[in-house]
């Protein structure tokens, strides 16, 4: 049994992990979390009271992060500023969170001698072109597009430095798009999920033809879990599921799992910047760890989130249409 200090633990993937902690170990939980607007309590509800527990705060605070670090085993770290639109509107808190915060985790860590799990996504390595079979290895180099992924790139490059220099006992995961119940309506599926739900048609950018390679957030969690146990101290593991859909498919089969035509969505204003496609070669993890993800069935991976968002409308609905107004102020 082990205690853990989740940052992020009250987001989509934190929370995720949250639950999957309790169902499938013995450990005890400490969630960081600011509680930003991406950030809900509602998340944890329901998980016993004598295994999670819950502490708001900022991670780049330096006293309350050195005070949470005395009485912990390992920290996983999620927290982050996470949505690529956003980081196009207004840079600076992504700066503070995952340059800032992730810097002043690992200060912590090198003081009170913490395992540490860092957090990141594939879009640390920029894009691949829609025609080129590559996939993202752990030696692709480095190339982010937005200012989120060059802040998450930049908050890997501090780990690996922590490592090296001050001997941190730290891992690094890179993992590719998730989706899953608790993710913000922000994001491209709850966002088409709960717009068709609203009778609003979803919104495709540009062409709809960018890849993104979707994970389940479980297994996502499973495969953090895998690298907390037995990962290689300094070593980087990318995380995926073999998952390519381009973004015209994904909303296509939601609109078919909704009982609405399939060719019920606008075409709007793309993303500057947007990046292409992402596609994860997950064979270290695989065959160094062993781990493999559960849900192989996209299909029915996404009936079963549509399924989650039409019984939580209470969850999403309070973010739902400031969410609809700032992307209708860009055409989105
Ligand atoms: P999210 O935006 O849903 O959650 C982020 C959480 O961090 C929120 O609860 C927020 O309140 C908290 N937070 C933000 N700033 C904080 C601060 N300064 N101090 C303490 N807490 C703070 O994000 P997510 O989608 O769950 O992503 C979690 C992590 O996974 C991020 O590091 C992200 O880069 C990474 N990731 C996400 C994806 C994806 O598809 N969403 C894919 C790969 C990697
Ligand atoms: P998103 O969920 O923002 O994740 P990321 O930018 O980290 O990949 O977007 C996933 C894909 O969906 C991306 O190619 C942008 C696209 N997208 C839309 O087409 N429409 C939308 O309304 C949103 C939010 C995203």
């Amino acid at each position: 049994m082990a205690r853990l200090l989740v940052t992020g633990g009250a987001g989509f993937i934190g929370s995720n992990f949250v639950h999957h902690v309790v169902a499938h170990t013995d450990d005890s939980v400490t969630v960081l979390d600011k509680l930003t607007y991406a950030g809900n309590r509602a998340s944890l509800a329901g998980l016993p009271e004598d295994r999670v527990s819950f502490v708001e705060g900022d991670i780049a605070d330096a006293e309350l992060v050195d005070a949470l670090f005395r009485d912990v085993d390992a920290v996983v770290h999620f927290a982050a500023e996470s949505h690529n639109d956003n980081s196009l509107n207004d840079p600076r808190p992504f700066l503070d969170t995952n340059i800032i915060g992730t810097y002043t985790l690992l200060e912590a860590a090198r003081k009170h001698d913490v395992r540490f799990h860092h957090i990141s996504t594939d879009e640390v390595y920029g894009d691949l072109e829609l025609d080129d079979p590559a996939r993202f290895t752990e030696t692709t180099p480095y190339n982010p597009s937005s200012p989120y992924s060059s802040t998450k790139a930049g908050s890997d490059l501090l780990v690996r430095a922590w490592v090296r220099s001050f001997g941190v006992r730290a891992t690094i995961s890179n993992c590719s798009n998730n989706y899953g119940p608790y993710q913000h309506v922000e994001k491209f599926i709850p966002r088409q999920i709960t717009n068709v739900i609203r009778g609003i048609r979803p919104k495709l950018y540009g062409t709809g033809e960018n890849v993104r390679d979707w994970i389940h957030a479980d297994d996502h969690s499973s495969a953090v879990l895998t690298i907390l146990e037995r990962g290689q101290i300094g070593q980087t593991y990318l995380i995926g599921a073999d998952g390519e859909q381009n973004n015209k498919d994904v909303v296509e089969l939601i609109l078919e799992l909704m009982d609405a035509p399939r060719d019920a969505y606008d075409l709007v204003t793309d993303r500057p910047g947007h990046d292409l496609r992402y596609a994860i070669d997950s064979t270290r993890l695989r065959t160094e760890l062993g781990w493999q993800p559960r849900y192989q069935d996209f299909r029915a991976g996404l009936a079963a989130t549509i399924e989650w968002y039409r019984d939580n409308e209470a969850w999403w609905a309070p973010a739902k249409d400031g969410v609809e107004a700032f992307y209708a102020s860009k055409g989105q």
